[in-house]
């Protein structure tokens, strides 16, 4: 018998997010999987070495989260061109570091707009026809941090907070469905994430300065993304909808088990240690 495919089940795909890190090791795992993918870049020209890798198979969008009108056309337009999506992660987003009373407020809701409000209305463009065919698999990728609040990055955490209460809260809406929700949370991954991280407010203190040191060696020493896509891949061949963590044993496994029997008040400790706040 031929080994499972994600192909038998969900045929073509849209990727938020798919130049670099985690949206590119998703990306690569459904090419190889036999699944026509559409995927976005907010510039064109990085989405061109999959273009050119995968001819016919592989098509670019772009996509800027920051616009939601031009988003939701983006997508609505890739979707007409795909005859319809079977799959849509939301993968795509950013860090942004800074003690809550530092930052400028505008900046911080600049976060949560673009990837909990901007990415909940891409989730609400995609379920609805998954819903009318029912069938489909939506995949929202939230993070550890929704269950682990990162240090000064109180945006970050409340839209990873935010989109794994949306994704419970539409598994209990679809269940009895043929549509499956995916709520991802990955611990550290090796990405461009750490490079990518804003910090605009410019705030320099020996907390913070601890607290980035950390959150740095742990992203550097993360598993590889191709890691992360093979969980997605297991996740995706089992056809139901489920929280899936992946990454060190520690973070994804150990972590969640121990706060599971301990206090909030010793997860709280544990975060400070570990992040030397
Ligand atoms: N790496 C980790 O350890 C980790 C852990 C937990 C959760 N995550 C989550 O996983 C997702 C991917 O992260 P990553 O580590 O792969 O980060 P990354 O390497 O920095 O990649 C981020 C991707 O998001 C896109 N993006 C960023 N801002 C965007 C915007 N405003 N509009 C549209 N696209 C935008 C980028 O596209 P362009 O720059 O090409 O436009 C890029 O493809 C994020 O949601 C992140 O929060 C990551």
């Amino acid at each position: 018998m031929a080994a499972a495919r994600v192909s038998d089940h969900y045929r073509t795909a849209f990727v938020t997010g798919a130049s670099t890190g985690l949206g590119l090791a998703f990306t690569a795992m459904l090419l190889a999987d036999g699944v026509q993918v559409w995927g976005t870049s907010r510039e064109l020209a990085r989405l061109e070495p999959l273009v050119r890798a995968h001819p016919g198979r592989f098509h670019a969008v772009a996509l800027d989260l920051g616009d939601e009108a031009a988003a939701l056309g983006a997508f609505a337009a890739a979707e007409q061109a795909a005859g319809g999506f079977d799959l849509v992660v939301n993968n795509a987003g950013f860090g942004l570091f800074g003690t809550f009373a530092g930052t400028a407020f505008a900046e911080w809701r600049r976060q949560l707009e673009v990837m909990l409000v901007h990415t909940a209305a891409l989730s609400h463009a995609a379920l609805r026809p998954m819903l009318a065919r029912n069938r489909g698999a939506l995949v929202n990728i939230s993070s550890l941090a929704a269950e682990f609040p990162l240090p000064f990055q109180s945006a970050y955490n409340i839209c990873k907070a935010g989109l794994t209460a949306l994704n419970e809260s539409l598994m209990l809406e679809v269940s009895g469905t043929g549509v499956v929700i995916l709520d991802v949370r990955p611990g550290d991954y090796r990405t461009d994430f750490e490079g990518a991280v804003r910090r605009p407010s410019g705030e320099a203190s020996p907390r913070l300065a601890r607290a980035w040191a950390a959150f740095e060696k742990m992203m550097r020493s993360g598993p590889p993304p191709a890691h992360a896509a093979a969980a997605l891949r297991r996740a995706l061949l089992r056809r139901r909808s489920a929280t899936v963590r992946t990454g060190r044993f520690f973070q994804a496994v150990a972590g969640p088990f121990l706060v599971r029997f301990g206090s909030l008040d010793l997860n709280r400790r544990i975060q400070a240690r570990y992040f030397d706040v």
